[in-house]
């Protein structure tokens, strides 16, 4: 399992102190009929990591209201989440044609080229805080070539916020997250005929500054070899030694700048400029027909993606568990050749 489908399955385990999912909820359900006009006429849905569709939901109705009939392409490893997203669009949009598509977003973008209309291709979830940078580069790159000019990207980020929130995030008091991050353990007993005392490791979750990521971790409690019998071969672990499981990068405005601009994307307008209180916005560019980075001025990409406003990025909490809207973003991108 990749780690964005092990993160999108924590995530649906909701708990108070996770913020992501229902920030993102609300601002699709504030800007969708917005985002889905910016976007143009005439589309045709594509989201990549699509799952059970629950959030897309939102931008279909903005999108039936515009238009007559539409099609939507879920694409997920899982054909379990996809037949779940067919099942519940169809019940719910009659003027929906769902198709879905099974297929590894990192080895190859399904050819978007071939599909029908203009295109509004989807990547939310934050999923793409769980690629390493030089793999969240590598994939915009490459959804970016399946485009064709006119059409758009829609991507959601999760913002660096303070570290208190973050770490309240990933490590819930319920131990929702906890019991995810050791369930691979459970996962290699089962499937790979390891020996993992399951409370022989404790979930560790923490903010690191540096690196701009939340790290987690399984620490051993004790010195220990674990036998994996698929492997034929034991793994020793010192006490306090770590298991590394998964990543989720944060992002701000430099960071999501430099991301986009490296991977061919150039900003053509700001979104609405949030309200005192509030870092809710979503945020639009423009894809250069080829990757030619060195025709970006920095003055087009810093100019233009984030307007100069002091609470843009950086509301700080008010409340130990941020409230809805408060700490996500979506950037808009599109095809101009
Ligand atoms: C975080 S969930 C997001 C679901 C949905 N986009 C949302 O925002 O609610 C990530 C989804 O991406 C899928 N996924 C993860 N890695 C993938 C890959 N390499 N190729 C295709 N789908 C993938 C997972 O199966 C999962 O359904």
């Amino acid at each position: 399992m990749t780690p964005q489908a092990r993160t999108c399955l924590s995530r649906s385990l909701r708990t108070p102190e996770y913020y992501p999912t229902r920030t993102e909820r609300a601002i699709l359900k504030e800007y969708a009929g917005e985002m889905i006009g910016q976007a143009g006429n005439n589309l045709t849905l594509v989201e990549l990591g699509a799952g059970s569709a629950s959030k897309t939901q939102v931008l279909i109705e903005a999108l039936l209201r515009r238009q007559l009939r539409a099609e939507f392409y879920p694409v997920d490893v899982s054909s379990s989440a996809l037949q779940s997203a067919l099942t519940t669009l169809n019940g719910h949009f009659p003027r929906l044609r769902v198709s879905p598509i099974v297929a590894d977003y990192t080895h190859q973008i399904p050819n978007l080229n071939a599909l029908p209309g203009r295109k509004l291709a989807l990547f939310i979830g934050s999923t793409i805080g769980n690629f390493e940078p030089d793999e969240a580069l590598a994939f915009l790159k490459s959804v970016h070539a399946s485009l064709q000019p006119g059409d758009a990207l829609l991507i959601g980020f999760d913002l660096i916020k303070d570290a208190d929130v973050l770490h309240a995030a990933y490590n819930d008091a319920q131990g929702v997250t906890a019991e995810f991050n050791k369930n691979m353990l459970v996962r290699i007993n089962r499937e790979l005929g390891g020996s993992f005392d399951l409370d022989g490791f404790e979930h560790v979750a923490f903010w690191n500054h540096r690196k701009s990521r939340i790290e987690m971790h399984l620490e051993s409690l004790y010195e220990q070899t674990v036998w994996v019998e698929d492997l034929g071969r034991g793994f020793h672990f010192e006490q306090g030694e770590r298991i590394h499981t998964e990543n989720s990068y944060k992002f701000n405005r430099t960071s999501i700048a430099l991301l986009l601009r490296r991977s061919g994307f150039k900003l053509e307008k700001a979104g609405p400029i949030p309200k005192a209180g509030s870092a809710r916005h979503w945020q639009g560019c423009k894809a250069r027909g080829e990757l030619n980075h060195s025709a970006v001025r920095a003055g087009d990409v810093h100019g233009n993606l984030f307007p100069a406003h002091p609470l843009e990025f950086g509301v700080l909490p008010q409340h130990p568990i941020p409230m809805p809207n408060s700490y996500c973003c979506f950037s808009f991108a599109w095809r101009l050749l």
